[in-house]
């Protein structure tokens, strides 16, 4: 068909514009999910603008028709009955009556920063009112917000409350995208998406083309990501002059970001919650009477001299220790000071928090108190899911059918979600147990106690042993109040505290910033592939930049891998791990298995680390369990391998149709499985995208020979990495940095009373009194030597250098003679080439 010639152009550039957009959605931005395929809204109609003036004519013409078509729909629901009645819902949120001043600021500044209680209407209303006035506006059509959340969970629960408040279908004017999954259409103005996945837009999108508001949300829990956004878009900022950016926060340290912002103006929305009671241990012990197990031991020390005594300790430490130390100080101290009180009230339990005292709790609100959901803060899913077993098991909280108890966490299924946020029966009591993440991005609205173990389960970082240590630590006082403030929702509440008003009291205000308390290395190379100069510049202009050590250690360790050159430049292999979403040393592998042919196993190790373990270890059928485990593992003394055994035969069971059956036999959470299922598939597409893959669907006819697989293990996993002697009666393990560790009892190895491989690499290594490894894998001493370590840095000299400080560290002399040896050999045979 021919068409006049400007439209001709115009349709061309259209085209041009879109195909580029689809190549870029395609390498990054938007992951290969099920509606990958549609096109994006963002910036569409826009881009070529400048090429003619017939041709910006036509395109405004367009645009201002669609955005007339949007108002128009938006009016129409606005006044229907349905709408007007999710109106005056909207209208009692305390957010409503600053509506204006919001609006106000918003088109007044680039930077406003926003504070408001939980609840108060910040993440489902202030992105909805600017989007209603740009539609009202007619400018609809160009609008573009993007609302960042912290966790996948949080993006898809608003963004579906948003649209159910827009009287829409998720996917048409509000959509969202997180890691494995997305719904977002060609009309899609407002997306929820987690600060991942802007942070990748950003890496082939520098200035956010199209973009016209960027909303942070919860800048206060002060994720590693989230701190590393502002950075970023502190530095767009200028480049951008009329992209927005509205930061939103749950506590009331707006100065902080304010300031970071050249003063930015803060607004904050004042709150309703209803009065919640504080217990602390001391009241919950004479309200509950709660016996201590060896009742005796409270009259030796008598109730009252007992805390006083430890309130004295703490006051005078607490004038003593700087404040950023003394959390971490109070509670080893605590612990130390009273053993037989910790003994006796297993809530001090260091490993995690003891369940005797939360199950009391529990039974008395369940007995004795009126009507109203319960949300209790745990530290983690081991914990949440061991609780929840033993709860189910014993039948503790009296009639089960008259009890509703469900988890709340990070990567449940939607079904479990949305139970959740509904009110039970009558007479039907919901529990919720939850890790902190119930603290600020979701509201379960029926909540009138809570129950707060004060722990959360927390990265920390020793950058002088360069050791991640994940812990459960005492949470800030800023948290404490949070978690306090879930129970006044809907009328006054109660909040049961299970430690002392003292240790309270010592709490720090706020929790450290992730960046200050997590290992660097995929932030580092994050910077490093968005181009952002040298790290440890662009770290400094953090709201509160990292140790230089924690910098140093990052560089060093991604030199040793070999992501980063000795100049700080990103190599091949650094580039391709940047694109894909897992931690250096896992996508090392992945580009390993590629290349070395055994991908299939190795996708399935990969996303099982980083999904989570799908071997569940219930509380009271723990040797079942274990049992059932080492099954898997047919003595190859692999965690990693007994993963894939356990993975493949739940694929096997699938096909014949009898998966769940195989999982409840096998102790093997099916939903787990079915998530490190479709994490493999993305990575398949992600590495085909790097071109390490050809074909996506042949990928079962990959080897599997177990060399080379625990070869690849290696190579990722160093240098985490255990020497192993067989004792007598013991094994003992030792690491270079920890000196003697231990094996997590869940791991395969544990069970072992002799390991026949003189190493054992892990993927993490837990600090709890001793340090524990998680999952391991027996290497060979010839592995190590060729697959540890990056083996192209400096030549095998260097390599060499690197490897001998392992080799006489462990008092392995004869191997470093070995491998000088078939150096030399070498050696020889490329002189004579
Ligand atoms: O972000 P902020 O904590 O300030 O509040 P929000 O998430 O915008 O929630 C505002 C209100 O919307 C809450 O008080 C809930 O009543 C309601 N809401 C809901 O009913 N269902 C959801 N999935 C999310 C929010
Ligand atoms: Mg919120």
């Amino acid at each position: 068909v021919m068409l006049p010639f400007g439209l001709q152009r115009l349709v061309d550039s259209h085209l041009r514009a879109h195909l580029s957009r689809k190549a870029m959605n395609k390498e990054n931005f938007s992951f290969s999910t099920s509606n990958a395929g549609r096109s994006q809204s963002i910036d569409e109609g826009l881009d070529e603008q400048e090429e003619s003036s017939t041709q910006s004519v036509i395109a405004e013409r367009i645009l201002r028709r669609r955005s007339l078509q949007i108002r128009d729909k938006q009016q129409a629901w606005q006044e229907s009955p349905e709408g007007q009645k999710m109106e005056e819902s909207r209208k009692s949120l305390p957010s409503y009556k600053e509506r204006d001043s919001l609006l106000n600021a918003v088109s007044q500044n680039q930077v406003v920063v926003v504070s408001g209680e939980t609840g108060c209407g910040k993440t489902t209303q202030l992105p909805q009112y600017i989007l209603e006035t740009e539609i009202e506006a007619a400018r609809g059509a160009a609008c573009n917000i993007i609302c960042t959340q912290p966790r996948r969970i949080s993006a898809m629960a608003v963004a579906e409350r948003v649209a159910a408040e827009r009287g829409e279908k998720i996917g048409e004017s509000v959509g969202y995208k997180v890691r494995l999954e997305g719904m977002k259409g060609k009309d899609t103005r407002l997306l929820f998406c987690t600060t991942g996945i802007l942070l990748r837009r950003l890496l082939v999108d520098r200035n956010l083309k199209g973009v016209t508001h960027v909303i942070v949300d919860e800048i206060h829990e002060r994720g590693m990501n989230e701190d590393f956004l502002l950075i970023v878009l502190k530095d767009l900022l200028p480049r951008r002059p009329e992209l927005r950016l509205i930061l939103m926060s749950a506590t009331l340290n707006a100065e902080l970001f304010s300031s970071y912002f050249g003063g930015a103006p803060m607004i904050h929305i004042p709150g309703f919650t209803y009065p919640v009671r504080s217990l602390f241990l001391e009241n919950i012990l004479e309200t509950t009477g709660y016996r201590l197990t060896s009742y005796n031991q409270i009259d030796n020390y008598g109730q009252d001299k007992m805390w006083k005594m430890q309130k004295q300790t703490l006051r005078k430490r607490k004038t003593q220790i700087a404040s950023a130390v003394e959390e971490a100080l109070m509670a080893a101290d605590f612990r130390e000071y009273s053993p037989r009180a910790r003994e006796s009230l297993s809530c001090w339990n260091p490993d995690s928090i003891g369940f005797n005292l939360i199950e009391h709790v529990l039974c008395h609100i369940c007995r004795k108190e009126r009507p109203g959901a319960v949300l209790v803060f745990m530290t983690g899913w081991d914990d949440i899911n061991s609780l929840k077993d033993q709860l189910q098991a014993h039948s503790l909280l009296g009639d089960p059918s008259r009890v509703l108890l469900l988890a709340c966490h990070g990567s449940m299924a939607s079904v479990e979600q949305k139970l959740i946020f509904d009110k039970p029966e009558d007479g039907v009591r919901k529990i919720v147990l939850a890790t902190n993440m119930a603290e600020t991005s979701i509201t379960i609205n029926d909540v009138v106690f809570v129950v707060d173990c004060g722990k959360a389960k927390e990265t920390s970082y020793d950058a002088l042993n360069n050791t991640p240590c994940l812990l459960p630590s005492w949470i800030s006082k800023a948290s404490a109040r949070q978690r306090k403030g879930r129970a006044g929702r809907v009328q006054p509440g109660e909040c049961y505290h299970l430690y002392p008003r003292c240790v309270h009291d010592a709490f720090a205000d706020y929790q450290l910033p992730e960046l200050l308390r997590t290992p660097l290395q995929s932030l580092c190379l994050q910077i490093k592939s968005l181009q952002l100069g040298s790290i440890s510049d662009f770290l400094s202009k953090a709201l509160q930049p990292p140790e230089a050590l924690s910098v140093q250690n990052a560089i060093e360790y991604l030199k040793m891998i070999g992501a980063l050159d000795d100049n700080e430049n990103l190599t091949v292999l650094g580039r391709n791990l940047s694109t894909l979403p897992v931690e250096p040393k896992l996508g090392k592998m992945l580009i390993l298995g590629a290349i070395f042919n055994c991908l299939d196993p190795i996708m399935t190790i990969v996303a099982g680390v980083s999904v989570r373990d799908p071997f569940l270890m219930p509380f009271d059928k723990k040797d079942l369990a274990e049992s059932a485990k080492a099954q898997f593992s047919a003595r190859d003394f692999s965690d990693h391998l007994a993963l894939v055994r356990a993975f493949e035969g739940w694929k096997d069971a699938e096909r014949k149709q009898s998966g769940y059956e195989y999982c409840w036999r096998n102790f093997l959470s099916a939903q787990t499985l079915k998530a490190i299922d479709s994490l493999r598939k993305q990575f398949l597409y992600l590495l085909k995208d790097i071109g390490l893959v050809e074909n996506v669907e042949s990928c079962n006819t990959w080897s599997h020979d177990e060399h080379l697989i625990r070869a690849i293990i290696c190579a990722g996993l160093f240098p985490g990495i255990c020497s192993v002697v067989n004792k007598e009666k013991s094994i003992s393990l030792k690491t270079m940095e920890d000196g003697a560790v231990l094996l997590h009892s869940n791991s395969v190895n544990a069970q072992e009373s002799k390991i026949p491989f003189p190493w054992l690499v892990f993927n993490e290594k837990v600090k709890v009194n001793s340090v524990f490894l998680r999952d391991s894998t027996g290497v060979s001493d010839s592995v190590v030597l060729l697959f540890g370590g990056n083996v192209s840095r400096g030549g095998l000299d260097g390599h060499m250098k690197m490897l001998g400080g392992y080799l006489e560290f462990f008092m392995k002399p004869e191997l470093a003679a070995t491998y000088l040896s078939i150096k030399g050999e070498l050696d020889e045979l490329i002189q004579k080439k």
